[in-house]
């Protein structure tokens, strides 16, 4: 007997990616279960690969000068489970004035035990496991009067969403927050082109294992038969759209079933799917996403070296 198909956000999100008519897509969410998020952590080590270290650079030589342009008595909070030095950093400049409490909001829940694990040491970790919304909606309600909050949104990961998705995003979490409250987002700035490929598809092979492990994980969990070593790594830059593109290219014709997707689909020879976006910005379009976000953009940090900017951002 075969599985039956199973219901799941995962299952129905993978059928309804892989029948687009046009293009097949599959939600970049998706990359990041165990394997894929200890690829992504080897991506941030990558010569080539230089956003995750502009952003902790930044973090490191500015948080002291962040949490200057901030109200006292602050609630941290993070869209993404940060563990790594650039919420540690902050965690510990708010520490040398205050009592720090810190609310990681991931779905994942290994990566809130890690971050939880990691970051404990440094003040109150209250890890949510739930939509970045939901979380906010939560910490906003939880907090006491008086205390401001601060939003962390790092990495660039603003970069996934569609320009005027991201705009929507920003206003969402805006209308979640109080005056005065801020919201710290990082952005990845257009360069060089060359840099850009170089970044998403490195020579060692490591962001090509990262993007074919989305196939591996929906041949583990939704007992798919995709044979990996049919599908090619790709990287496109799209340059008026300033948006680097994650593909999977069929390098034959194929046809894989996903028994418990309820799925059986063909890829034509050279075909793709697409599993990433990741958008580019200028400063003055972070600007320009503030202002019709309804925030005031309070600052910008720019990393010279890699072409990165941590934006301040606070609800008027
Ligand atoms: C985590 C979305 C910021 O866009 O650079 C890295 C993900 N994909 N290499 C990015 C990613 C391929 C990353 N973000």
């Amino acid at each position: 007997m075969s599985a039956p198909a199973v219901d799941t956000q995962f299952a129905r999100d993978v059928r309804a990616g892989l029948t687009q008519p046009e293009q097949k897509t599959l939600d970049c969410r998706y990359l990041y279960d165990d394997i894929g998020s200890a690829l992504f952590e080897a991506i941030t080590f990558l010569p080539e690969y230089g956003l995750t270290r502009a952003d902790t650079r930044i973090i490191q030589a500015h948080a002291e000068d962040l949490l200057d342009c901030l109200p006292s008595d602050l609630v941290i909070a993070e869209l993404g489970s940060g563990s790594g030095a650039k919420t540690r950093t902050i965690l510990e400049a708010v520490r040398k004035r205050q009592r720090a409490i810190y609310y990681p909001i991931d779905l994942s829940a290994s990566a809130l035990a890690r971050c939880a694990q990691e970051l404990g040491p440094l003040g109150i970790v209250m890890p949510l496991g739930m939509s970045y919304l939901d979380g906010l909606r939560r910490v906003a309600a939880l907090r006491a009067p008086g205390q401001r909050l601060l939003v962390l949104f790092l990495g660039s990961t603003i970069g996934n969403f569609e320009p005027q998705a991201a705009i929507d995003f920003v206003n969402s979490i805006r209308q979640e927050l109080a005056p005065g409250d801020a919201l710290l987002l990082g952005t990845d700035l257009v360069k060089p082109t060359a840099q850009l490929l170089d970044a998403y598809d490195d020579p060692t092979g490591v962001t090509a294992a990262f993007n074919l492990n989305l196939l591996g994980r929906i041949n583990r969990e939704l007992q798919g038969d995709f044979d990996l070593r049919q599908f090619a790594h790709v990287i496109r830059y799209h340059e008026e759209a300033q948006r680097i593109e994650m593909h999977l290219r069929s390098r034959v014709y194929q046809i894989v079933s996903i028994r418990q997707a309820d799925l059986i689909v063909d890829f034509a020879a050279g075909e793709t799917i697409c599993t990433e976006a990741c958008h580019k910005f200028y400063l003055e379009q972070v600007q320009t996403m503030a202002d019709a976000a309804g925030f005031r953009l309070a600052r910008q940090w720019v990393d010279e070296e890699w072409g990165f900017a941590e934006n301040l951002l606070v609800c008027p």
